[in-house]
């Protein structure tokens, strides 16, 4: 399933979290499996991500339909997307209610990123990777953008 609800949660250990409403067939498979894996579509398989949030697993194979190859995960029971450049296996820590939807936190395991988006220090490049952003204000997918400045550094001028 697509989610627009989620990111990194902790450094130590390395955490996301993403939230579910229990109505998604997703909801039920990360309970049962206590796992999931969390995928970076690029600019060009936003339309494949777009259908994966709209269409339910439970009635259609979503993987199928999107001519999208599901790979078995290494260390959790879990599959992911092989087109996709970015993969994390994910072992579910806690989840915890919070209404609507229900927070997720996701120990990371293992990171799977294809040679082809890693820059010379074999660190991932936002560039290659192509990632978008979702606005739910407007509904759209908008692209990153170019760089702004240097984190932990342009705002030094103002620390006392
Ligand atoms: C851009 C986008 C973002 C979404 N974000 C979330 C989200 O953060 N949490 C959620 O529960 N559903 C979200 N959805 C809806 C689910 O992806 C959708 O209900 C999906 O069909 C569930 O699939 P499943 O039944 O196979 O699990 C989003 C959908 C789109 C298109």
């Amino acid at each position: 399933m697509t989610i627009a609800w989620g990111g990194i949660c902790c450094s130590e250990p390395p955490c996301v979290s993403i939230s579910l409403r229990k109505a998604t067939y997703t909801y039920g498979n990360i309970i049962e499996r206590k796992a999931f894996t969390l995928s970076v579509p690029s600019q060009k398989q936003a339309a494949c991500a777009d259908y994966f949030g709209m269409a339910s697993g439970r009635t259609e194979n979503k993987f199928e339909k999107a001519g999208i190859t599901p790979v078995k995960a290494t260390l959790v029971d879990a599959p992911y997307p092989e087109e996709f450049t970015m993969a994390l296996e994910c072992e579910l820590m806690k989840h915890h209610e919070l209404g609507l939807h229900t927070l997720f936190v996701g120990k990371i395991l293992d990171v799977k990123v294809d040679e082809a988006v890693l820059n010379d220090k074999g660190e991932p490049d936002i560039n290659k990777v192509d990632p978008f952003v979702f606005t739910p204000f407007s509904g759209g997918y908008y692209s990153i953008g170019s760089f702004v400045g240097k984190g932990f550094s342009i705002g030094r001028g103002l620390c006392c």
